[in-house]
C-alpha cells in the first residue's frame, strides 16, 4: 500500500518491524541527535535535583553519564522519561517529539526504553515466554496474548535469545535464573519493543565481573543500530564501553569528553573519582 511506502521509517531504510510503530513517524532524526536536553531544571520541596542541565545525544551513540550520589543522574532519566516534570527547560527526543508534552505511556510508545536497577520480568515463566510476552505487550503492534507466533516472530525471539546470551536457557523458568541473567533477560524484553533510546540506570549492579564483561560487550554492540545512554559507578565498566562520558554533579554537567580527559579532569577527581 501507498501508505506503507511512503513510511518515514522505510525511507530510513530501518527494518519492517518498525512499520508498525505508528509514533515513529515522528521521530526525525535529521540533525543526528535523538535526545536534546536543554536548561532542565527540576526542584523537589526547593531543593534544585537539576540545575540547568544541558546535554545532547546522537543517533547511535554509547553516552555513559556518571557522577556522585544524588547529582541527579536517576532524576535525569525521570525526566526523560516523563516520570517528572521539569519545572523549567526543553527535552526533545528526535528534532520534533516534545518529551515535556507527552505521557510516560507515550514517551515509551514513542521509543524509549528504560531499565531500573531491579529487573521486573515474569519470574514463573520460561526465557523464551518472557521475550514472547514483551513482545505480545507490545502496544504498536495490535494483537493478542493468545495469537500462535509466526515464524519471523520465531525467529526474532532466537535471535534476542543468542544476543542476550540466553540461548541455553530458552525453557529455564526466569526466577531461576542469576542475577546477571535477569538483567540480560529484561534488556532482551526492552529490546523487543525496537526502542530507539535505551536508558539503563546501573545495570552492572550486583554482577559477578565475568556477568560484567558481558554485559559490556552487549552494549558496544547494541550501539550504533540503538542509542543508549548508561548511568553507572563501576568505573571499570565505563571505561570498557565508554566512549564520550557526561560527569553530573549538583544537577548539572561538570565535565563532558573521552573517558581518559574526563578521568583527568581535576574537577572530577575532587568531586568523584578521587574520594
Ligand atoms: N522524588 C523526590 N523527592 C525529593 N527528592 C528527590 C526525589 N528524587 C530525587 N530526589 C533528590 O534529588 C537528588 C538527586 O537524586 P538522584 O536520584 O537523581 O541522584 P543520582 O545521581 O541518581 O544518585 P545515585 O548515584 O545515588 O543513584 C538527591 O538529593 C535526591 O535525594
Ligand atoms: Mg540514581
Amino acid at each position: 500500500m501507498s501508505s506503507v511506502a511512503m513510511h518515514p521509517a522505510a525511507r530510513e531504510g530501518t527494518t519492517i518491524s518498525d512499520l508498525g510503530r505508528v509514533a515513529t513517524e515522528g521521530l526525525d532524526l535529521t540533525h543526528g541527535v535523538v535526545l536534546y536536553l536543554e536548561g532542565i531544571s527540576v526542584s523537589f520541596d526547593g531543593f534544585r535535583a537539576l540545575n540547568d542541565l544541558s546535554l545532547s545525544i546522537d543517533a547511535g551513540e554509547l553516552r555513559c553519564v556518571i557522577g556522585p550520589n544524588g547529582a541527579g543522574k536517576t532524576t535525569m532519566m525521570d525526566v526523560i522519561t516523563g516520570k517528572t516534570r521539569p519545572d523549567a527547560g526543553t527535552a526533545f527526543f528526535g528534532q520534533t517529539i516534545d518529551l515535556t508534552k507527552l505521557s510516560e505511556a507515550q514517551i515509551a510508545h514513542a521509543g524509549i526504553g528504560r531499565k531500573f536497577q531491579k529487573p521486573t520480568i515474569f519470574e514463573r515463566h520460561t526465557v523464551f515466554e518472557n521475550l514472547e510476552l514483551s513482545m505480545k505487550a507490545d502496544k504498536r503492534v495490535r494483537r493478542t496474548l493468545f495469537a500462535k507466533l509466526s515464524s519471523e516472530e520465531r525467529d526474532r525471539i532466537g535471535e534476542m535469545l543468542k544476543l542476550i546470551r540466553l540461548n541455553d536457557s530458552t525453557h529455564r523458568i526466569a526466577g531461576l535464573l542469576s542475577h546477571g541473567q535477569k538483567q540480560w533477560l529484561e534488556i532482551g524484553m526492552l529490546l523487543m519493543q525496537e526502542p530507539r533510546l535505551l536508558l539503563l540506570d546501573e545495570p552492572v549492579a550486583g554482577m559477578s565481573d565475568e556477568e560484567t564483561e558481558r554485559t559490556a560487550e552487549l552494549f558496544v554492540s547494541l550501539a550504533g543500530k540503538h542509542s543508549l545512554v548508561v548511568v553507572e559507578h563501576d568505573m571499570a565498566f565505563v571505561s570498557k564501553i565508554a566512549r564520550k562520558v557526561t560527569v553530573l554533579h549538583e544537577g548539572g554537567v561538570l565535565a563532558e569528553g573521552p573517558m581518559d580527559l574526563v578521568q583527568n579532569d581535576p574537577r572530577v577527581i575532587e568531586v568523584y573519582l578521587g574520594r
